[in-house]
């Protein structure tokens, strides 16, 4: 390996970790920023719903805490709960520093929404946008942070380590090949792996590319079996999967099967704000019962005013499709949404090696249990990242030199798109909100045989497809064992060939 370009801090992802890491370190030192696509192309973009906080009058940390660790269903780390819990309002006001816009009621005080799982209204929102908006707050802080470089169309594909240490990155730089980066510490903030099932709300860079970096370093992953189906998205045969957020269910939005019945009474007492695992398994079953492709979400009791100010995304989105949300049920069904698991971290973004850190959706911090609480996820891209921020200044001196021993050879393009397409298939069918022992031992030997195939074709011109490919076969076989030697019904995760009833 031959010129390394030095700072203190790499960062790859420019979510919302990614940046609000890059921003709480750019105090103690130089950071670059690589990210695969455009800076402001990531999950937090697409953020809905909003972010939780106990910012209300009638609210406290206490009642967000016991909102958690209800939906974590006993899985959740009680001490990075309370962390997450009791940073919540202050990050809100940093985000509010930095330029943020969220919405106001008339008395003046931050205006906050309902979502499943929450005893109380405490979701702090920018209409139905709240992650664009977001987003757009910390890139616009990043471009004002002199001491912050942020290259995009660079795609991270290697973790290198020095005598244990974990001391850089190799990347491709769409417009100038390989490049080779060295620092004090690297955080791997690079969201979800949501591809890697058929139906997912997740855009294009969700491909485990973390889990895959993680991965060939020795870096502990776990809970990779909690994957959150998010209840509502939009069900049309010609579209990609659109997200209705959960908002609109705290807004009073029902459900409903096609012969018109709100079937979660026969589900569970909090009906439609149950928390998410139990409305999407809910919504499964009577898809099944009734052999529909779908259900609906009907708002046609809903202020029209209300729906179009609240949701204005949404409703145009629909509209665009000829449904008025304040005539027309909306057909929706659950997609892939979230991942639970992922790089184990301590509180600090601290990972089992040393100089690698991890933040934001590809981190298990242990805060979600065995089911994230609705909102709770941009919570804790922000308060973790914007703690491994803090800590990041006592690491050593960068390296001089780093290295690695993996490489992962590009296939030719189509090739991956078959092999991702397979994949896609193959997690929906066997590893989604209802698994079987049966279907799970046909994922595991599946994704085994489309690795082997993947190393079995040759070589060929550098594209980016294939390795997020690879990285999602190695993500899936996370998954995949994670749920086999899940051996009761927790949360998220239901095999219905194990005894125990799920919550
Ligand atoms: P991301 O925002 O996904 O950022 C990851 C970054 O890493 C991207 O910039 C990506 O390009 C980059 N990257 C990945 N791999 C590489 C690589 N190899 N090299 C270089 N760069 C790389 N959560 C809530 O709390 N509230 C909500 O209302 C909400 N609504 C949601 C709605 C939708 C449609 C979706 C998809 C998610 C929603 N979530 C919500 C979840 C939440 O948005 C994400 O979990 C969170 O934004 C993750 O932030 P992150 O910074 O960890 O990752
Ligand atoms: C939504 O808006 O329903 C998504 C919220 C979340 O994923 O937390």
């Amino acid at each position: 390996m031959s010129e390394y370009q030095t700072c203190d801090f790499l960062v790859v992802g420019s979510g919302l970790a990614g940046l609000a890491f890059a921003l709480t370190a750019a105090e103690y030192g130089s950071v670059i920023v690589l990210t695969k696509g455009e800076v402001q192309e990531s999950n937090t973009s697409y953020a809905q719903g909003g972010i939780a906080a106990a910012v209300g009058e009638a609210d406290s940390w206490k009642l967000h805490e016991e909102d958690t660790l209800v939906a974590g269903a006993g899985l959740c780390d009680p001490k990075a709960v309370r962390a997450l819990v009791q940073n919540a309002p202050s990050a809100i006001q940093w985000l509010i520093s930095i330029g943020a816009k969220f919405d106001f009621g008339e008395d003046g005080m931050l205006a906050l929404g309902r979502e499943g799982g929450h005893g109380m209204h405490r979701i702090v929102h920018h209409a139905d946008k709240t992650g664009w908006e977001i987003e757009r707050a910390v890139v616009a802080a990043v471009k004002r942070e002199p001491r912050i470089t942020v290259f995009d169309h660079s795609f991270a594909t290697r973790l290198l380590t020095h005598e244990g240490r974990c001391v850089g990155v190799e990347a491709k730089i769409d417009t100038l090949g390989s490049r080779y980066f060295l620092g004090r510490a690297v955080m791997l903030a690079t969201g979800g792996c949501g591809r890697m099932y058929q139906h997912t709300t997740n855009p294009a860079v969700a491909t485990a590319d973390g889990i895959g970096l993680a991965a060939q370093v020795g870096a502990k992953i776990a809970n990779m079996e909690f994957m959150q189906f998010h209840p509502t998205t939009l069900y049309h045969p010609q579209m990609r999967s659109f997200l209705i957020t959960e908002a609109v269910r705290g807004a009073g939005g029902t459900l409903r099967n096609h012969l018109g019945r709100r079937f979660m009474y026969d589900y569970d007492e909090r009906l439609e704000l149950a928390p998410r695992d139990i409305v999407a398994r809910a919504i499964d079953a009577e898809m099944k019962r009734l052999g529909t492709w779908c259900v609906y979400l009907d708002t046609t009791h809903l202020k029209p005013e209300l729906l179009k100010h609240e949701f204005p995304t949404i409703y145009e989105k629909l509209l665009s499709i000829d449904i008025e949300m304040e005539k027309d049920w909306i057909p929706i069904v659950p997609a892939q949404h979230y991942s639970c698991g992922g790089i184990v971290t301590d509180l600090q973004g601290r990972t089992n090696i040393p100089g690698l850190y991890a933040a934001g959706e590809v981190a298990s911090t242990g805060v979600h249990g065995a089911n994230r609480l609705a909102s709770n996820s941009l919570l804790e891209a922000l308060v973790f990242a914007k703690a491994a921020g803090e800590a990041v200044g006592s690491e050593p001196e960068a390296a001089r030199e780093g290295s690695s021993d993996t490489k992962v050879k590009p296939i030719h393009e189509a090739e991956s798109v078959r092999l991702r397409r397979t994949l896609g298939r193959l997690m929906t069918a066997n590893v989604g909100i209802v698994r079987t022992n049966a279907g799970l031992a046909e994922a595991k030997a599946g994704v085994q045989q489309l690795l082997k195939e993947y190393e079995s074709l040759p070589e060929a011109a550098f594209s980016r497809h294939p390795l997020e490919t690879h990285n999602l076969l190695l993500g899936a076989q996370y998954v995949v064992e994670g749920a086999i030697a899940r051996k009761a019904n927790v949360g998220l995760h239901y095999n219905k060939d194990l005894e125990a009833k799920p919550n």
